[in-house]
C-alpha cells in the first residue's frame, strides 16, 4: 500500500544523505531553511522510499533534495511523489515551480512538462540546470 504525506524535515535527511551525497557528512544534506519547507514523503508498506521538500516564495515554489531509495527506483514512485506535489503546489496557488535539476534528472522532469531554463551551473562536482514549470501557460 502507497501513502503519501507530509513529514518533518528531520524525516527526510537519512534518505537525502543514503541517495545523493553517501559521501559527505549528514549535515551536509541539512538546508537551513529546512524548517520553513513542506516535506513529503512516499511510504510503500510504511518503509519511506521517496522524499523531495517543496520551498515556497510568493508565487513561486522550488523542490528540492529529491531522493528514491535506490532500491526502489525505477518503479514511478517518484512520478507519485512529484505528481502529489504539483497538485499540492496548485492548490497553495502557486504560479511556477522550479527546480535546480541534475543532469541525469532533465528528462525525467521534461515528463512533467518541465522545460530547462538555465545554463549549465557547477556546483558541489554536479552540473545542473534550472528547470521550471508554469501554471499559468
Ligand atoms: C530522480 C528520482 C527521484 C526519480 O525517482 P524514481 O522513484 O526512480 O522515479 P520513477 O520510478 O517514477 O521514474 C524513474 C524511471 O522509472 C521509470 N518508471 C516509471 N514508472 C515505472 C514503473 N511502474 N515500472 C518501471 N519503471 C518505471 C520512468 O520511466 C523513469 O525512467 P528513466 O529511468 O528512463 O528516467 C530518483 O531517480 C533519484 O532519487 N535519483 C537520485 C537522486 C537525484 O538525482 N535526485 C534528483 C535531483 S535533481
Amino acid at each position: 500500500m502507497i501513502e503519501i504525506k507530509e513529514i518533518a524535515a528531520s524525516e527526510t535527511w537519512p534518505l537525502r544523505h543514503k541517495v545523493m551525497w553517501p559521501n559527505k557528512p549528514i549535515d551536509f544534506v541539512v538546508l537551513p531553511n529546512d524548517t520553513e519547507g513542506l516535506h513529503f514523503g512516499l511510504f510503500e508498506k510504511d518503509i519511506l522510499v521517496s522524499v523531495v521538500s517543496l520551498f515556497i516564495d510568493g508565487e513561486e515554489g522550488q523542490f528540492r533534495k529529491f531522493a528514491t531509495d535506490d532500491y526502489f527506483q525505477g518503479r514511478g514512485y517518484g512520478t507519485k511523489l512529484l505528481n502529489h506535489l504539483i497538485v499540492d503546489a496548485k492548490k497553495l496557488n502557486i504560479k511556477s515551480l522550479k527546480c535546480n535539476a541534475r543532469m541525469t534528472a532533465i528528462e525525467f522532469y521534461q515528463r512533467f512538462g518541465m522545460k530547462v531554463a538555465s545554463d549549465i551551473v557547477r556546483k558541489n562536482g554536479k552540473d545542473y540546470v534550472m528547470m521550471e514549470l508554469d501554471f499559468e501557460q
